[in-house]
Parts: structure tokens; sequence; C-alpha cells
């Protein structure tokens, strides 16, 4: 079934045919830009992107990919649209939907993400939530896929707090057959809802998933170790957070738990020294400058299919 008008704003609402899709087609789409070959594929198209947060990578790599692909981007900040007046989600949904093609949005509450797809009649991408980061995971996986050859049965680990990003690398790389292990803290672990969701889909798929709550012992056999900031935005730092989190620190130590090729990934901005420090980040292990590039290559490939 073609990807045509779908909305991408939480990977459990796709099959692995569906992802696999989108990740060849942003690895065709990279090789193509690679080698300087046209894909001007969304030609005319337009896209909206509404940031109610910061952003450095998918601001960017949204509007760069658009325009290789052809089309143009608009960036829409909200406090320089009507939203940031009261205009509702529902409203501003149907009025872009009327402009443009596809919609990009960065919100805080997953609620506006959803209430943005239901409202527009055009396909809608999450550009992150408090819940969700789909993109960056998609990237990732492209990412995974070139630095190790292949997605079925490597084991991630995700180590530090639980988030938007885990959340989503428990969906995802479910889906696409991974072995998943989240090592964070006792209270600082998946929340319910995300964890019944993944372990559906992990027995529907045939992978492992483990909550562990000693860093040492999660990343045991780990093909990738992968990490996020302790605090996301709209968080308040508490020092209480930190100094549950210390102990999950990606640093030499840490890392020589896992195989010996593993690979570090951490969707960046980073925070140096805190939850990973900069000899692993500027080391061999890293790939976090090839996941933060993929984010262009993995989107072009979204877009691609569902505009
Ligand atoms: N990883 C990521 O989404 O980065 P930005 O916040 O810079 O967009
Ligand atoms: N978990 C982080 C990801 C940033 C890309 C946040 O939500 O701030």
């Amino acid at each position: 079934m073609s990807l045509k008008g779908r909305s991408v704003v939480d990977l459990s609402d796709f099959q692995r045919h569906e992802l696999r899709q989108f990740l060849d087609t942003g690895h065709d789409l990279k090789r193509k830009q690679k080698r300087g070959e046209p894909h001007e594929v969304l030609k005319g198209k337009s896209l909206a992107m509404i940031f109610m947060k910061s952003s450095t990578r998918t601001r960017v790599s949204f509007e760069v990919g658009m325009t290789q692909l052809g089309g143009h981007a608009l960036y829409l900040e909200t406090g320089g649209t009507q939203l940031g007046r009261g205009e509702t989600i529902g409203d501003t949904a149907q009025v872009l939907s009327r402009y443009c093609d596809v919609i990009m949005a960065r919100v805080f509450g997953h609620d506006d993400i959803t209430g943005l797809a239901k409202y527009a009649t055009v396909p809608v991408i999450n550009g992150l939530s408090d819940l969700l980061h789909p993109c960056q995971i998609m990237a990732d996986m492209m990412t995974i896929e070139e630095h190790r050859g292949g997605l079925e049965g490597q084991k991630i680990v995700y180590v530090g707090d639980s988030n938007n990003v885990s959340n989503s690398i428990m969906q995802g790389c479910t889906i696409m057959g991974m072995d998943v292990t989240i090592g964070s803290p006792k209270g600082y672990t998946p929340i319910e809802s995300i964890m019944k969701k993944a372990d559906a889909l992990s027995k529907r798929y045939g992978t492992t998933l483990e909550v562990v709550t000693d860093p040492h012992e999660a990343v045991k056999g780990a093909d990738v170790i992968y990490t996020d900031t302790f605090f996301s935005m709209g968080q308040e730092r508490s020092k209480e957070k930190e100094n549950a989190l210390m102990p999950f620190q990606v640093n030499k130590t840490l890392i020589g738990k896992a195989k010996s090729d593993v690979i570090v990934m951490h969707c960046l901005p980073a925070h140096r020294e805190e939850e990973l420090t900069s000899e692993v980040m500027d080391g061999p292990h890293s790939v976090v400058f090839d996941q933060a590039e993929n984010r262009l290559h993995a989107q072009k490939g979204i877009m691609a299919l569902i505009v």
C-alpha cells in the first residue's frame, strides 16, 4: 500500500514493511544527493514548519531537505503566528492545509501534534513532542544500518532519562527487529502507556524488550549504546535527577562493558561531561554526527513518500 497521505506522528502507527520503505527511500535519496543526481520529486510543493520550541537540526534538515527535493519550506515560530495569540491548533491545521502540501511541527504536549493531524487535510510530521521523536529514530536506524550492516538482531541499549527519544526507540527499533534495553534509574524509567505498547510490538515482532536499573548490566553485549540529555526541553533542572542519572553517564568505563565494536549514539544537542564524556563523543565509537546528517536524508525519504 502507498504511504501517500499518511501522517508520521508515532512510529507504532506503521508496520515493518512501511518503515522499511521510508528507510530505503532515505538511503536512495542520500546516494543520489552524494552523486549529484537530481531528485526534485517535490517540485512546487510547500512544507509548513511550526516550531513551539528551539531547534537546530530539525529546522535546518527539513528546510534544506525540502529545497533539495525541489520544494519550499516556511519557518513558523509560534510567537510570530496567530497560534501565539490563541488561534486553535484545529483552525491553524485547516488553514495551513489550504496553502501547503505537508505540515511539520515541534510541540510541547503530544496532543498538539495529534490535534494537527486530526484537523489537517495534508500529512503531518511530528518534529518532536514531549512524548515522541519519530524522525530522529528513522535517521538513527539509517545510521545503524550504515555502521552495522542491518537492524535485525542488533542490541540497542538506551541509557539515561526515559524520554521522547527513548520512547520512539522502543517503538521504531522494536518494529524493525532490534532487541531493545532501556537502562534508567528508578523514577526515570519508561511511562506505562509506552511500555505497554512497546511490549505488544516486541511480542509481535519476536524481539526482546527490557528495562534495567543498573547501567553496567544494561550495556552488556550492546551493539549500540544511545543516550540523550538528562533534562529535555521544558523540564526544570534538579540536583536530585542529576544525581540519579550521573551513574548512567556514557563514558569509557561504561562502553568498555559493551561489545568491543559498539557504536555510540546521541540525538544531540549533547551536554558534554554530563550524559556523555567528550572522550567518548569525539572518540572512535561515536557516530553522532552521522546521525545528525541522516536527519536530512531520512526526512527527505519520509516527505518523498507521504506528500
Ligand atoms: N536532535 C534534534 O532534534 O535536534 P534539534 O533540537 O536541534 O532539532
Ligand atoms: N529529549 C530531548 C531531545 C532533543 C532533540 C528534548 O526533548 O529536549
